[in-house]
């Protein structure tokens, strides 16, 4: 039933989606999105959607030793399954090989790691998943009706409480997830979403897709969610109580979508379909990070946009405007989801710090557009992190404030001291050799010769501190050398007047 010829499909479809979002022409989409809608119509019938549940064990945390079987009391003594402890059901996404993903062993690892007792259960549905994506999308109903079917049966049979349970889906599976928990006569306590599936559900009713409604607490991460039309393979809009999008939903670090694409003209075009996977499968690996390293779990920060989170302007934790990314998340209910952005590093431990710098630059003179290139070293009390450059995403005016957001790898402690620096940009654009002359004219050789600054506000998202940095030696304020900056005692939230910083 499946042949090669629907192997090649599925590569296809892959392919084409990718292309589509590095190359987003008018043409390329409109293009590609006929042929995506093509590959999507079904043209295999329905199979009858069939899920298995194993019981998995913590010291063979990738073998299916022993299935519990609905209505079999048996198969839940022989597995020992364990009522009074948290139980979890992994479940997997659409698949084109038809055998589990090396993530699945790893995340039932991870989960035991962190709950001894617990029972980690992996649901099975790969008969189904292994299809067109379409057929296997739209059995996504019938399997989660299975996997209620499943739970409420566990419910009656070993009076487990449905508040202990935890659901987690990847990709189709968190989908899948979602029509479970909507099937259950009561609700579940909580699923987690990892990366939902976009195709088919983008914009559907709740009632079609996962959604708040189909546990006590829904938390999402979204890794894939790239912006073109709604064919991106991770669903964009937000679907959970809490929607994490680490690094805007988009380019994760590490990944390189672009360097791949460059790789299948070299060895062809299977290799595409690892960078797709790397983004839409790090929300995976930044759950099983949130499960092994628990000290080290990474923030979000409520934000209107990733625009605005990049500009460093929402790292507050006033009224739950933060929260823990991954498992150990606190559960709140608002009624609209909060959507939540957070960095990260490119590998395990994926955690970063986050910080917001407020520079105001002075200058006698009125300039609005300046473009420079802005390094800052840090200095705290347990290490240095030097020569990070600043994201400079609007262009620069003097006598006015820029908030920026700056991110760290490592831990450096308290902030004591840092080091900033200004230099102009090398573009050659008529309008900057204009600058340049005028500045020339009026006796200065570069703008950065005019301009100053006297202090920077510092906060902290990881500790919520606020710190002011006044130059070391106040003689010296002028940007055309690297400038020393020292705590002073300053008032963050009362800045001088003078030079004060509308506060955020
Ligand atoms: C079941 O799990 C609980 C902890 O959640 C533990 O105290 C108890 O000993 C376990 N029972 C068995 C039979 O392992
Ligand atoms: C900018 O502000 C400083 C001090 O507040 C003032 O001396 C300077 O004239 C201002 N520059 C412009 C162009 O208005
Ligand atoms: C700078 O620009 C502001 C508003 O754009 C204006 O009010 C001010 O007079 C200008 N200052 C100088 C020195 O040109």
């Amino acid at each position: 039933m499946r042949s090669a010829g629907y192997h090649r499909l599925c590569s296809t479809l892959v392919l084409s989606s990718a292309f589509l979002f590095v190359t987003p022409s008018e043409e390329d989409i409109s293009s590609a999105s006929s042929l995506f809608g093509n590959i999507l119509e079904p043209i295999w019938g329905f199979k009858t959607a069939h899920a298995k549940f194993s019981l998995r064990r913590p010291l063979d945390p990738t073998d299916d030793i022993c299935y519990i079987v609905t209505g079999s009391l048996e198969s839940l003594i022989k597995c020992n399954f364990n009522a009074t402890s948290k139980t979890f059901l992994v479940i997997h996404g659409w698949t084109v090989t038809g055998m589990f993903e090396s993530w699945v062993g790893k995340l039932v690892a991870a989960l035991y790691k962190r709950e001894p007792s617990a029972n980690v259960i992996v649901v099975d549905w790969l008969s189904t998943a292994h299809n067109h994506y379409t057929v296997a999308a739209q059995n996504t109903k019938r399997v989660g009706e299975n996997v209620a079917h499943f739970i409420t049966w566990m419910k009656e049979a070993t009076g487990l409480s449905l508040e202990s349970l935890h659901l987690i889906g990847y990709s189709l599976g968190a989908h899948v997830a979602g029509f479970a928990g909507s099937h259950v006569s009561n609700k579940i306590g909580r699923i987690t979403g990892l990366d939902p599936a976009g195709p088919d559900f983008e914009g559907e009713n709740a009632h079609r897709r996962l959604s708040p409604d189909d546990a006590h607490f829904v938390d999402v991460l979204h890794t894939f969610s790239r912006g073109s039309l709604g064919l991106s393979i991770g669903i964009q809009q937000p679907v959970g109580h809490v929607d994490i999008y680490p690094n805007g939903g988009r380019f994760q670090p590490g990944c390189n979508l672009r360097g791949a694409l460059e790789k299948i003209a070299k060895f062809g075009i299977f290799a595409v379909s690892d960078a797709i996977k790397c983004e839409h499968e790090r929300s995976v690996h930044l759950f099983i990070d949130s499960l092994v390293n628990e000290r080290e779990a990474s923030k979000a920060y409520s934000c209107g946009s990733s625009e605005m989170f990049d500009r460093g302007v929402c790292l507050s934790c006033h009224n739950n405007r933060c929260n823990t990314v991954g498992y150990g998340i606190t559960k709140t209910r608002k009624a609209r989801s909060a959507k939540m952005f957070t960095k990260t590093r490119a590998s395990m431990p994926f955690r970063v710090y986050h910080y917001q710098l407020k520079i105001r630059f002075s200058s006698t003179v009125n300039h609005s557009e300046l473009e420079p290139t802005l390094t800052v070293s840090l200095y705290g009390t347990s290490g240095d992190t030097e020569h990070l450059q600043l994201n400079v995403k609007e262009k620069i005016s003097t006598n006015r404030t820029h908030s920026f957001l700056l991110v760290t790898e490592k831990d450096i402690g308290e902030v004591l001291m840092m080091k900033f620096k200004w230099e102009d940009s090398n573009g050659w654009s008529s309008f900057s050799l204009r600058k340049s002359l005028s500045a020339w004219w009026s006796g200065n050789s570069a703008a950065s010769a005019d301009i100053q600054v006297h202090k920077i506000w510092v906060k902290v998202g990881e500790t919520q501190k606020k710190i002011v940095f006044c130059l070391k030696n106040p003689s010296i304020a002028n940007l055309a050398q690297e400038i020393v900056f020292v705590k002073c005692k300053d008032d963050w939230r009362n800045p001088s007047k003078r030079y004060g910083p509308k506060i955020q």
